[in-house]
């Protein structure tokens, strides 16, 4: 191998930063096989439990039947095909917006949507913990970055004073990734309109979970018409794959026109966007509220108890429960640990999060059992005591 790349390798090694994947049999369901053993599965983003829903399964088959295997091509290209159509105009009436645009995924929509909305002599301010998604795409745009403090609205106004010229666009996740927190929307609402900047939300982990029918944290906070840009994705609770822009009529056309992870990439397929749209429905039904009740009640009894037992675990109340450890090899030490009492949890460790904030991430179904959850909890206190986390 090459020398250079095995140095890489090696030094990413030695600072406790090697990454490998886990290989999973079966489906993403609350239990899981990993390496032949039967684990609970603490790290899906699978929320509502629909990646294995029959309602989303028998829409993809059927749609295969229908429509066959692939779009063929990017869509400006070869054409919208009627499931494309048919979805957007779910998301837009979903998301109560004008219209919709749907990406390949999520990373696809932020690395495509932002060059599109800005570029040199522009101003993004970004949250400093926002998904690197949406950094991805603000170094692409060549607009200036300025990141402001974790939520801190007041930071935000400071440098918006300061730094807002030609077109200003505010980014932030709605649900953050690594930390489970809600962003202040109505305040980043405010300073939207005082600015006259673009808004846009990265709602990957509120979509199908907060809000009236799972409409999302803008819905939640009673700020969707503020909100330029609602991206969220159908790979999350939507149990299916790919992203979506909520926008106005006339943003969509831009996207269309602008957005190169669009335009110079082939369409999801059939079978995919069939899921989505079936994915859509059932999330409004009373179902999908029965579903949210549930891992609404199984993020509040699993917070409380870990806070209870001393964990550090940053205020929040959604369904992604951080437990920060610090060090990056303590905190693979402790999911190693877990893993071997059967409790499969992802370790995060820098570039993801930041240096000194390693961490566990523990993420929530509603399709967990309670008597699972409880003896996770368990698990995860005799470990901590063991490592002398607690
Ligand atoms: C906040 C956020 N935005 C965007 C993405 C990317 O979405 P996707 O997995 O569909 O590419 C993710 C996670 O993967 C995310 O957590």
């Amino acid at each position: 191998m090459n020398r250079s790349i095995q140095n890489e390798l090696e030094s990413i090694r030695e600072r406790g930063l090697l990454r490998s994947t886990r290989l999973i049999s079966g489906r993403q369901t609350a239990r899981v096989s990993c390496n032949g053993r039967d684990v609970l599965l603490l790290c899906s983003n699978n929320y509502l439990g629909l990646a294995d829903h029959p309602a989303l399964a028998s829409a993809s088959l059927a749609a295969i039947e229908q429509y066959g295997t692939s779009s063929g091509a990017s869509r400006l290209v070869s054409g919208t095909m009627e499931l494309h159509e048919q979805l957007e105009r779910a998301v837009a009436a979903f998301k109560k917006s004008e219209a919709a645009l749907v990406f390949n995924s999520g990373h696809a929509a932020n690395s495509g949507i932002i060059p599109a909305l800005v570029g040199r002599g522009d101003v993004v301010f970004s949250d400093r913990l926002n998904h690197a998604s949406i950094v991805d795409g603000i170094l692409l745009s060549g607009a200036r970055l300025i990141r402001y403090r974790h939520n801190d609205y007041q930071h935000l106004a400071a440098l918006m004073e300061k730094h807002a010229t030609g077109r200003s666009l505010i980014v932030s996740d709605g649900v953050f990734s690594m930390d489970g927190d809600i962003a202040p929307l109505a305040e980043l609402a405010t300073l939207k309109r005082t600015h006259g900047a673009l808004l846009m939300i990265d709602d990957a982990h509120g979509c199908g979970v907060l809000g009236v029918q799972g409409r999302g944290s803008a819905e939640l906070r009673g700020v969707g018409s503020d909100v330029d840009i609602q991206m969220g994705t159908f790979g999350k609770a939507l149990g299916s794959f790919g992203a979506y822009a909520a926008v106005s009529a006339d943003l969509r056309a831009l996207l269309i026109n602008r957005a190169r992870s669009f335009i110079f990439s082939t369409s999801l397929p059939p079978s995919v966007l069939a899921a989505s749209l079936a994915a859509v429905e059932l999330v409004q039904t009373g179902e999908g509220d029965e579903l949210r009740k549930q891992l609404s009640a199984h993020a509040i009894f699993f917070r409380s108890r870990l806070a209870a037992a001393g964990f550090n675990i940053p205020a929040g109340t959604t369904q992604i429960v951080p437990v920060v450890i610090g060090s990056a090899e303590l905190t693979m030490q402790f999911s190693e640990a877990l893993l071997a009492e059967g409790v499969f949890a992802q370790g995060i460790r820098p570039p993801t999060v930041p240096n000194g904030t390693s961490r566990l991430r523990f993420t929530l179904m509603a399709t967990h059992s309670q008597t699972d959850l409880a003896r996770a909890v368990e698990s995860i206190c005799t470990i901590g005591h063991r490592l002398g986390v607690i």
